[in-house]
């Protein structure tokens, strides 16, 4: 059946979850429809009991709970050409095996004015994985430009905690990798978190950086940067104009560029013979052992391992030098690369192909099992939300991350359930949260009045939002967290 799906979306999936909230929505409008009665009826958690959910319990009750899109009667356009469908992988062209879908998603940093609710684009939000290469990939892209343009939502500097991190990171490369008359080169520098350690340490750097409102933010600090995207041909001109590198550098970027056979390939133009690209990413591992699949997103085209970058650099005779786990963005990897037989192997590589092993990111199996995982915490999430709501609590969320899109708009998080996010971002604030139209607020108000629970989205700075926010605590208030499992916490 095609219930009330304008023709714009037929044919693009959306999860069971989904279909049936809009289902039962449709039903009922239906009913309203023929009572004769107005139209936009609410939908509460008894209508979606009564018409079978699995995971409302009784104890949730009708009165409180609202379910349905926030304005379903005016269902989004589908904003065409956001998105390409993959039919390979993008690394070795052979067949990808889909394992999880989340359905329809708005981008993931598209935080939006309700003028723009009705002209918001969504694509589907799945992943696959490469039974050849072992590569975890999404099986839609969003094109780059939608993402990462002159109003782009994402500021690297707003946690204290990643500013050391990077910090520490700068000092590393310095120690180890640096030659005489150094050059450095850094890809998604945004705001110059990292690159303002080379800059004021008088080293020649350039930034690459096609989000052009962070760039700016770099180029007022004195950090060399320009707004374009990364690729082979972008790495042609450097060398000409700058010469090879002694370090090419990437945070949380390389796993956001579909074309990373290109970035590869510049990035073996551009080092000299004994430069390193060091890059770090979110985890496989970590995600899968986590089951923190709010790190899948539009942004996130790759969930590398060392056994897929593996194939990756092979083809480019660059091999893996040095691997080291990092506890930020919730577990992720620091991988350094050289030209093949440049620089020693240090043991900790063939040690995390061993982890990898035994942890079985090589198997089909794994990425099922990890489906069946995040089913389960999403309906473990949603009845801890209703059954707070149905007895009568203040629920907000804190930190209005890219994660937590796919988060409110896998589980049908709504505005009904949270009040607002509080962040402390100001591009993000007084608007709405992609898709599932939560305000986004100001740290004002949560300190202002504390709820009584705070949605803990940025559960990566878990540490460093505790550490400030004891007086909630104090108040009364209680966390609630649903990496590695849901759970109230104080
Ligand atoms: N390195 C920062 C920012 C990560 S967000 C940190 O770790 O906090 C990813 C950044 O990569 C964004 O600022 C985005 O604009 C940039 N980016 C995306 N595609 C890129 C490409 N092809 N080349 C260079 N930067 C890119
Ligand atoms: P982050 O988890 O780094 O990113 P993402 O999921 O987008 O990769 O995002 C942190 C968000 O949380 C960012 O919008 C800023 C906000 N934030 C706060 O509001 N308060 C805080 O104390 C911290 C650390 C972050």
């Amino acid at each position: 059946m095609e219930w009330n799906k304008p023709p714009e979306i037929r044919g693009r999936r959306e999860t069971e979850r989904q279909q049936f909230v809009r289902a039962t929505y449709a039903q009922k409008v239906e009913e309203k429809r023929e009572a004769g009665d107005g139209p936009a009826p609410q939908l509460t958690a008894d209508d979606l009991r009564a018409a079978g959910s699995r995971t409302i319990g009784p104890e949730v009750s009708g009165k409180c709970v609202t379910f349905c899109e926030p304005s379903p009667i005016s269902w989004p356009i589908f904003s065409c050409g956001v998105a390409t469908a993959m039919k390979s992988c993008l690394i070795c062209k052979s067949a990808i095996e889909p394992f999880i879908s989340f359905g329809r998603m708005p981008i993931a940093n598209g935080f939006l004015t309700k003028e723009q609710f009705a002209v918001e684009p969504f694509y589907e939000l799945a992943t696959g994985f490469c039974k050849t290469c072992k590569m975890v990939q999404l099986t839609e892209l969003v094109d780059p430009d939608k993402m990462f343009h002159e109003n782009y939502a994402f500021f690297s500097s707003t946690s204290a905690g990643m500013a050391a991190h990077f910090e520490s990171m700068a000092k590393s490369v310095k120690a180890k990798y640096l030659g005489p008359d150094p050059f450095v080169v850094e890809i998604g520098s945004n705001d110059g978190i990292m690159l303002r350690h080379f800059a004021d340490a008088g080293i020649r750097h350039l930034g690459v950086e096609p989000s052009a409102n962070v760039a700016e933010v770099a180029r007022r600090r004195g950090i060399t940067t320009i707004s374009e995207f990364f690729d082979v041909n972008l790495a042609k001109r450097i060398t000409a104009e700058h010469g090879q590198a002694d370090a090419f550098l990437g945070a949380n970027v390389m796993c956001h560029i579909p074309t990373l056979h290109s970035v590869v390939a510049g990035v073996k133009m551009l080092l000299k013979p004994r430069g390193v690209l060091v890059f770090e990413d979110p985890y496989l591992g970590d995600i899968i052992e986590k089951g923190s699949y709010d790190q899948i997103y539009d942004e996130h085209a790759f969930y590398f391992s060392v056994t897929s970058l593996d194939h990756l650099f092979a083809e480019h005779e660059l091999e893996i030098i040095d691997v080291a786990s990092q506890l930020t963005h919730g577990g992720s990897m620091r991988y350094t690369v050289a030209h093949r037989g440049a620089w020693p192997v240090t043991p900790a590589v063939a040690a995390q192909r061993i982890k990898e092993t035994n942890l079985g990111l090589s198997r089909a199996e794994t990425y099922e099992q990890f489906r069946r995982r995040v089913e389960t915490s999403r309906d473990e999430l949603m009845a801890l939300l209703c059954k707070l709501k149905a007895d009568g609590k203040r629920v907000a969320a804190y930190g209005a991350t890219s994660k937590s899109t796919t988060v409110t708009n896998y589980c049908g998080i709504t505005p009904d359930i949270i009040e607002y996010i509080s962040d402390t971002t100001s591009i993000k604030q007084n608007k709405f949260s992609p898709g599932a139209h939560i305000p986004v607020k100001p740290h004002a108000e949560f300190a202002k009045r504390y709820p009584d629970y705070a949605l803990l989205f940025a559960w990566n700075h878990a540490a460093e939002i505790k550490a400030k926010e004891t007086a909630f605590i104090e108040s009364g208030g209680r966390w609630i967290v649903y990496v590695p499992r849901v759970e109230a916490q104080s």
